[in-house]
């Protein structure tokens, strides 16, 4: 149905693909994952080209634009290394004040959250739940599932992504498979 007044959208996330003119796609390989996992043993043992999460995204603003907003879709695949699940990086934001929305879609898993005192607190990720991730708070999504992962996202055009931080020191505590349950330790 379209008229001169309503028309499709340009956008879709059926099926948790995101589809639509200016999306981009990016794969995270265990190759890509250096530093994350703590097994480094059974890390090294992982074959690299062993997909660990993709992300599609919606920027229809430059990077760095005042008063833009993004849109983008995770999708974690299910697996460990070591009794540790497959997770994201995780960030601070670069503009360290700018906050963000994650939203279950599909799967079960944790959202990893930490503020610039390293206290680390989590929560329960699963289709329907709704997270407001406050500025100064690097976050980080892990699937403790078995199936697909697939979470939303919307965060302001000039947050930017400070990797570094979290490469260098991680997280102050770690969310393992204790026993086949997910367990910050
Ligand atoms: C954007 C954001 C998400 C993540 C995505 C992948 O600020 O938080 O879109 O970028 O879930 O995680 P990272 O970026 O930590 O590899
Ligand atoms: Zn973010």
């Amino acid at each position: 149905m379209t008229s001169a007044a309503v028309s499709n959208p340009t956008l879709f996330f059926n099926g948790g693909i995101l589809q639509g003119e200016g999306v981009e796609h990016a794969t995270r390989r265990i190759k890509d994952l250096d530093n994350v996992f703590q097994d480094t043993k059974v890390f090294g043992k992982t074959d690299p080209e062993t997909l660990v999460y993709e992300v599609s995204s919606f920027l229809p603003v430059a990077e760095g634009t005042p008063g833009g907003l993004y849109f983008g879709l995770t999708h974690i695949h299910p697996g460990k290394v070591g009794n540790e699940y497959f997770m994201t990086k995780g960030h601070f934001h670069a503009l360290i004040d700018r906050a963000e929305y994650y939203w279950g879609i599909k799967g079960e898993g944790v959202l990893i959250l930490m503020n610039e005192n390293r206290e680390v607190w989590a929560e329960r990720m699963f289709p329907g739940s709704l997270h407001f991730i406050p500025g100064r708070v690097a976050h980080r999504v892990a699937n403790t599932g078995s199936q697909l992962l697939s979470f939303g996202a919307s965060w302001p055009a000039d947050a930017g992504h400070n990797y570094e931080e979290i490469r260098k020191n991680g997280f102050a505590r770690r969310l393992i498979d204790k026993n086949g349950i997910p367990t910050l330790i």
